[in-house]
């Protein structure tokens, strides 16, 4: 989770909270009844069977999915997330585990798909530094950031 618009959270404030969430697929019932609290400066691992329904509580976090029933507060208010970008404004953020990159944009694109770096027009420059910078964070080794990620 990323800073939101409204400053950084402080440690142990509690920042996300799910109550009561279920979702239906139409006779499949995915969630049933799902309480989550997550706290500023806290990592939770969501872990269950295949089926269990974690992907479909996380997308209901990022906006894809809309919960059956149930509440989501946020910093200590209700919010809807209707769709992804009202995710992200809350600095909802997903890294999916596969399927998620664009392999005929480069690595500067990839990063900042959807949250390019535009005052005006792109920012090539910015949003590459900013990239070097991840990566060398990360001890990445990618030799360049402007090739296709294809390759
Ligand atoms: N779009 C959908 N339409 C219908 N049923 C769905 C849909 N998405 C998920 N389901 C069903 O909801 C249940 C929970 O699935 P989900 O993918 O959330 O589980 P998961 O915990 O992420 O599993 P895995 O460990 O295999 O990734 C499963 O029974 C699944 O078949
Ligand atoms: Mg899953």
């Amino acid at each position: 989770m990323s800073e939101s618009p409204e400053g950084s959270a402080s440690v142990g404030e509690l920042v996300l909270s799910l109550r009561g969430i279920s979702k239906n697929f139409g006779a499949v019932s995915a969630l049933t009844d799902i309480d989550f609290d997550v706290h500023a400066g806290e990592v939770v691992a969501l872990v269950g069977d295949n089926g269990a329904g974690k992907s479909t509580l996380v997308k209901i976090l990022a906006g894809v999915h809309q919960p059956s029933s149930g509440t989501i507060n946020f910093r200590g208010r209700p919010v809807t997330l209707p769709d992804p970008r009202a995710a992200l404004t809350l600095g909802i953020a997903t890294v999916f585990q596969d399927l998620a990159l664009c392999e005929n944009l480069d690595v500067v694109a990839n990063i900042f798909l959807g949250n390019e770096l535009s005052p005006l027009r792109l920012d090539e420059v910015a949003m590459e530094m900013r990239a070097w910078t991840l990566l060398n964070e990360l001890s990445a080794r990618i030799p360049s950031v402007r090739e296709a990620v294809a390759s």
